[in-house]
């Protein structure tokens, strides 16, 4: 058996979990902690990396204790640290990982470095009806828009992503300009709920390019030039209408690639993770289309949509079991944040 402790602390959430592995049985996820600090970065209207940081650094022993004892295991029953090497935040993946590689020395157990994104993609092995490999991935998150061929564990092939802006970025952006809160994306789609989705005719860059291939720079521009028409003070149903529109653009995107990747790959499991992931509409639409072309749709939990620790012990744990982790004892680490 394998208690594996994972550290997240790319971006704006502190996150820790503990995992089992036990053989060829899924992992089973122990215990977890998780602090947003959206609340604090919202008075800036996006991260402060210098104050992101500063906050895990103050969250991440407590949050440690706090899934120790929701276990009932002392540090001593753990054999393996896993956590986020990047991509993300310089400072706040050198808290993640100083954390991580000095309680590893501490406790005489190997660390093992994670990639953010893998974390996402297999997070949906985290709930009860996990997906069987092979799989068309469509990883949506704040930083990144890809759509992946996985094969299996660290068997990656990226079928299509982004030129420009990321869908959580497009999202992000676009609810800014509507004077929507941090982080946009969730207000957005909140606010869409009481728009009417063809108010607008907003852009759908690269929709028939006939790769599943994203570029959502455009569509943030379009919104701006609606915002401006709306003047200083917009109604309340015009930015409803503008939120539905923008929505309905993005995630019209987002469905029309994912049938193409799904399509050419000729797989018939989809799975959706990252941030945006969460999305109601976006997942209302891909199970309606799934449904109809006989395509199982896999979904993260939606309170592990975004960063947390559970998916960082979750990849750890699926390397672990295929005998993949190459774990290092050495007490050193780097962070990459790129
Ligand atoms: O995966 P994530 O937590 O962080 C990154 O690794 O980037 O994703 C955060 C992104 C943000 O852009 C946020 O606005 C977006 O996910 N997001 C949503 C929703 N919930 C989170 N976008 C649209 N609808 C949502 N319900
Ligand atoms: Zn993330």
């Amino acid at each position: 058996m394998t208690r594996i402790l994972g550290f997240e602390s790319s971006c704006d959430e502190t996150g820790v979990a503990l995992i089992e592995v036990e053989g060829g049985r899924p992992p089973r996820l122990l215990a977890q902690a998780l602090h947003s600090q959206i609340a604090m970065h919202q008075a800036y209207g996006g991260v402060v990396p210098e104050l992101a940081s500063r906050d895990h650094v103050r969250r991440v022993l407590p949050l440690t204790r706090e899934v120790m004892a929701q276990a009932g295991l002392a540090l001593s029953d753990v054999d393996l640290i896993a956590y986020t090497q990047g991509p993300g935040l310089a400072g706040a993946l050198l808290v993640g990982a100083g954390v991580a590689v000095s309680l590893a020395a501490a406790l005489e157990v190997p660390a093992l470095p994670i990639h953010h994104l893998e974390g996402h993609l297999l997070s949906p092995f985290l709930s009860a009806d996990a997906p069987e490999f092979p799989f068309v991935a469509l990883l949506v998150s704040g930083g990144h828009t890809q759509l992946m061929r996985v094969s299996d564990v660290g068997l990656y092939e990226i079928l299509g992503e982004t030129i420009d802006d990321a869908a959580g970025e497009a999202f992000d952006k676009s609810a800014k300009l509507l004077g929507l809160p941090y982080p946009g994306g969730p207000h957005l789609a909140r606010l869409a709920e009481f728009g009417n989705p063809q108010a607008y005719a907003l852009p759908r860059p690269l929709l028939h390019s006939g790769k599943p291939d994203f570029s959502f720079a455009g569509l943030k521009t379009a919104v701006l030039t609606q915002v401006k028409k709306l003047g200083d003070a917009p109604c309340d149903q015009a930015k409803a209408d503008l939120a539905a529109s923008t929505q309905a653009a993005i995630v019209e995107v987002l469905v029309k690639k994912s049938l193409l990747a799904l399509k050419e790959s000729g797989l018939r499991r989809l799975v959706v993770a990252g941030g945006v992931g969460a999305n109601a509409q976006l997942r209302e639409q891909l199970n309606a289309v799934c449904a109809r072309r006989g395509v199982r749709v896999h979904y993260p939990e939606l309170s592990l949509c975004t960063d947390n620790g559970a998916m960082i012990a979750m990849a750890a744990a699926l390397r672990v079991q295929r005998g993949m982790a190459k774990p290092r004892r050495d007490g050193g680490f780097e962070v990459r944040p790129r």
